[in-house]
């Protein structure tokens, strides 16, 4: 809330690599906020991307600023999004950055908290569901102000394909990959559904298989073929934000802390969670059969034995 009791759309994101960069400019594309602030290691191009990004705001949805900042523009913002950090390299798992990546953490979650901070984090640098739950620890803000892009885009992801499958537009077909956004994910296949219609008996074991993988996969390809991924995850950001700003109130798959629910504590881990303005308002449970059970008791704890190491 800034002094003229308006809620602050103020966006200041960290980090204006791929991601980063693709994140803003789907800010401004979709007119997600009024205020956005850039700040990176590397000065020069940060600058290049405001004065770039600042051209086509005559064409953007509703008026907007945007500029070069500095950590200290955290003060007052609504919402800062960090996508600072080591990407992976071709063939690199997310889960090899995590120690580069926790250290540069350290350092600008420090920074950020300086500033006097008191929105809501919105975490997308790999490994994130480690980076989401060190930013909860160096911030010690509330977990509900601390949020991880999740399995936001894995999900995207998955109702891609399936809509593929099935020849209907992926917004209704209705399906979660839950767990680590990584290599343990797995896919709900017993709730998911097309207008309440199950989907797992309309389609073979081989098919889910198949699909399973391609989730899990896409980031590598994609990564093998162009050098790194950033407009499916900038949009997964995108969607996250406007849940926060507009206070949709909306189920998301983010990056969260669970504590007790689905029988699990001290894990910041993907699953389905209500959005709104105050950042993660709850869990939704969903309900897991056996087999689903077992590969999310394993992703949780991969994460856990990540997390539990970070002070
Ligand atoms: C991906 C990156 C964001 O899955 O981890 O594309």
């Amino acid at each position: 809330m800034n002094m003229s009791g308006i809620l602050s759309s103020k966006v200041v994101l960290i980090g204006t690599g791929a991601v980063g960069s693709s994140y803003a400019y789907s800010l401004i594309n979709q007119g997600l906020s009024d205020d956005i602030i850039l700040v990176d290691i590397n000065k020069k191009k940060a600058q290049g991307d405001v004065m770039d990004l600042d051209h086509g705001i005559v064409y953007a949805p509703s008026p907007m600023t945007i500029r070069y900042g500095t950590f200290k523009d955290c003060k007052d913002a609504a919402i800062v999004v960090i996508c600072a950090g080591s990407a992976q390299n071709p063939g690199e798992t997310r889960l090899e950055l995590v120690q580069k990546n926790v250290n540069i953490f350290k350092s600008i979650v420090d920074e950020i908290m300086k500033s006097g901070f008191d929105g809501i984090f919105i975490v997308a640098t790999n490994p994130v569901d480690i980076l989401a739950y060190a930013t909860w620890k160096f911030s010690g803000l509330s977990k509900e102000r601390v949020i991880g892009s999740g399995t936001v885009l894995d999900t995207a992801r998955f109702r891609s394909l399936l809509g593929r499958e099935f020849g209907i537009a992926p917004i209704s077909v209705h399906g979660y990959i839950i767990g680590e956004h990584g290599d343990s994910q797995l896919p709900v296949w017993s709730s998911a559904n097309i207008s309440g219609t199950q989907i797992t008996t309309k389609i073979s074991h081989e098919r889910k298989e198949v699909i399973t993988q391609q989730v899990k996969d896409a980031a590598y390809q994609i990564i093998e073929m162009k050098g790194a991924t950033y407009y499916g995850i900038a949009m997964a950001l995108a969607r996250i934000t406007k849940a926060i700003l507009r206070n949709e109130q909306v189920v998301l798959p983010v990056g969260t802390l669970l504590e007790g629910e689905y029988g699990v504590n001290d894990v910041y881990i993907g699953v389905p969670a209500v959005v709104d303005r105050k950042g993660v308002r709850n869990v939704i449970e969903l309900s897991l059969d056996e087999r689903e059970q077992e590969k999310f008791a394993i992703s949780v704890q991969l994460l856990q034995d990540f997390q539990q190491k970070i002070g």
